[in-house]
């Protein structure tokens, strides 16, 4: 965009100087005024719709936090995450390569992108910025259940890398900590980032009668491919976190080996037997 003095111009995809670890440090200063505002609308439009759609946990958290002042500080959130789980958020450039991420993630570290979408991405972006990353992934790190189950998937898909699970632990990472559906004792409720952190797939994913909703199987799950492009045609739904946990322990080695003689399965694949849980009504 012409004349945008955005930080982001200079942050953006800006890996040099960055520790081996592919951290850096955030600078707050470097932050706009407009940027701040920006962050303060996406914030405010999303935070209105977490009591009908998320998780309460998320709802809550999020109030707690906040930060709808403008661009959170990272030392702020670890003063307080910290002691929550012993997990912190660390700044990064943007994507990183995978076996970086899950080193962080396998050492309790959540890895925060410095900087935020431009004005003509506020409803849209294509890669994870400052507000899905913190906005749809930090909450949730203050349960200790979740937590867990974020540091054993690191730990899970650095061993992954070596029996080439890498595809299938992607799939459960996305239908999961990015996507994910969780029933609760007030109805269907979201915890996944990606739809916490989108303003349309919010209420799509609860209320649409379209998508297919159906009970988290590992293995179905490691099976289906997913869209990048569009909202999810199937979601994955649990009854806890510990369930979750527990699905997953020990680790995944049992899984690559039982899905080398199943097939890949479409986004809006259905298979016979499976019940969908059908739409919340609006
Ligand atoms: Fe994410």
């Amino acid at each position: 965009m012409t004349g945008e003095t955005d930080s982001s111009h200079r942050l953006r995809g800006n890996y040099d100087g960055m520790r081996p670890d592919y951290t850096v440090d955030q600078d707050l200063s470097a932050y706009t005024a407009a940027e701040h505002d920006r962050w303060r609308r996406l914030y405010l439009r999303q935070s209105a719709l977490l009591p009908r759609y998320a998780l309460p946990l998320v709802a809550e958290m999020t109030q707690r936090l906040h930060y709808e002042i403008g661009i959170p500080s990272f030392t702020e959130v670890n003063q307080r995450l910290k002691p929550a789980t012993r997990w912190q958020i660390v700044a990064v450039p943007g994507l990183l390569p995978d076996e970086v991420f899950f080193t962080h993630l396998a050492n309790r570290r959540f890895p925060v992108t410095v900087w935020l979408r431009r004005e003509d991405e506020f409803d849209y972006i294509v890669e994870p910025d400052i507000f899905h990353d913190f906005f749809g992934h930090v909450p949730l790190l203050f349960d200790p259940v979740f937590a867990d189950y974020l540091q054993k998937f690191g730990q899970g898909a650095l061993k992954a890398k070596s029996l080439h699970g890498l595809e299938y632990l992607a799939r459960l990472y996305w239908y999961t900590v990015e996507f994910g559906l969780i029933q609760t004792a007030a109805g269907l409720r979201t915890y996944g980032a990606g739809i916490l952190s989108s303003a349309g797939e919010l209420p799509y994913s609860i209320e649409n009668p379209e998508p297919y909703r159906v009970h988290l199987d590992i293995l179905r799950c490691m099976q289906t491919r997913y869209k990048i492009d569009s909202f999810q045609e199937t979601y994955f739904v649990i009854d806890s976190f510990q369930e979750l946990f527990e699905k997953t322990d020990p680790d995944f080695a049992p899984y690559y080996a039982a899905l080398r003689d199943r097939p890949h399965l479409s986004a809006d694949c259905r298979l016979p037997g499976e019940r969908s849980y059908g739409h919340q009504a609006g």
